[in-house]
């Protein structure tokens, strides 16, 4: 079979943990889908920064739109971020070239998810992002694939790795936020304007992906009621403290009989509840299904390798020919997003 090939746009954090990836395990690959998967082009900002990663090998784009166009590759790995400029332009030549497209963009989606998926359905490629939402957790397939025959009743959790290593860092260390961010930042996992991070807009780009999968509506970012962790602060903490509680930032979607209740906002959670217990960058993301019953996947949501192995999962699904449409009906069938009232009280 022929060898899939692949430009990858951005080889920051996440498409340098890809290319340590795919080197490490790409013999690996043919075992499991036999068929070779080839990097042949790459594209950054500057072709002469030190990186941890090789990129002499492989054929150098300035423009990332140019490594979109390119016939050299047959699948376009988006890892630049953004939700506008040259990340949009190169996935939207990408997909007018009949190429697939892997994507951590949540930004980009969240934005712009519905005309891209579109875009990807007429040209009858996919449009994969399984490292949008959590980092290494596979919760897009889960939602869409695997618990897909349920009716999903709320899905929620810790979506932002950023913000959960401050919290606790705060709560079990007592650091001051700015040095903790600081240090979220040095270790790849903070977005290049941190302020997505903790003013919550990075938990609400994931959690309108997460509502659109689980309630089969248009991705509406604008209809999230979104609260960041900047002004917790650590009388705050200490206070939950006394009460038995921790500060969690909590993204929740959740049907009503009014419309979609869809936040991100700060809550406390019990103390030894397993919210709670999540640490660190970790994530944890719950799914209520009306079949499946309650699913709490948790795992690492952000960082070079836990990303780029859900990047590398997205192109093995291609690798082996498995096309499933983004938002899983044509997207011209996805029902409107009616906002509900916002309901204060949720579980722990
Ligand atoms: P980085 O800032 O580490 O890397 C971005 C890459 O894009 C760099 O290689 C940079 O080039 C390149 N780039 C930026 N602007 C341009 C441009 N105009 N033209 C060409 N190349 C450009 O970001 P991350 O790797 O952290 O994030 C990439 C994407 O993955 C984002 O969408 C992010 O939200 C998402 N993501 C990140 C996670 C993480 O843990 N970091 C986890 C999940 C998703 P250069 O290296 O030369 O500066
Ligand atoms: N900045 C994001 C986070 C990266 O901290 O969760 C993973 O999406």
């Amino acid at each position: 079979m022929e060898p899939l090939t692949l430009g990858i746009a951005g080889v920051g954090t996440v498409g340098g943990g890809l290319l340590e990836l795919l080197t490490t395990n790409g013999a690996h690959f043919a075992n499991i889908v036999g068929r070779e998967i080839r990097v042949t082009g790459v594209s950054a900002r500057s072709r002469d920064k030190l990186r941890g990663v090789a990129i002499g090998g492989f054929q150098w784009f300035d423009d990332p739109v140019a490594l979109a166009k390119d016939p050299s590759n047959n699948v376009f790995i988006e890892l630049i971020g953004g939700e506008d400029g040259v990340a949009k332009a190169a996935v939207e030549a990408a997909l007018q070239a009949k190429k697939h497209v892997v994507t951590a963009n949540k930004a980009l989606l969240a934005k712009h998810g519905i005309e891209l998926a579109r875009l990807a359905e007429k040209n009858g490629v996919a449009l994969n992002f399984e490292a949008a939402v959590a980092g290494g957790i596979p919760i897009i397939k889960t939602l869409r694939e695997a618990l897909g025959a349920n009716r999903v009743r709320r899905v929620y959790g810790i979506l932002n790795g950023t913000c959960n290593f401050i919290l606790t860092q705060m709560q079990s260390e007592n650091r001051p936020f700015a040095e903790v961010l600081k240090e979220a930042q040095a270790l790849g996992y903070a977005e290049a304007d941190p302020t997505f991070d903790i003013g919550g807009f990075d938990s609400a780009h994931k959690l309108a992906l997460l509502t659109s999968l689980a309630f089969g509506t248009k991705v509406a970012f604008d209809q999230i009621h979104v609260e960041g962790i900047q002004t917790i602060t650590e009388a705050d903490i200490e206070a939950a403290d006394s009460l038995g509680y921790r500060i969690k930032l909590l993204g929740v979607a959740a049907e009503t009989e009014t419309g979609i209740e869809a936040r991100v906002s700060p809550a406390l959670v019990l103390k030894d509840s397993a919210i709670a217990e999540v640490s660190g960058v970790t994530n944890a993301i719950a799914i209520e299904g009306d079949f499946s019953g309650s699913i709490l996947l948790v795992g690492a949501g952000a960082g070079a390798k836990p990303t780029a192995s859900a990047v590398a999962g997205d192109i093995l699904d291609i690798a082996r020919g498995l096309i499933v449409p983004p938002f899983v009906t044509p997207v011209a069938k996805l029902k409107p997003h009616k906002r509900a009232k916002l309901d204060r009280h949720y579980g722990s």
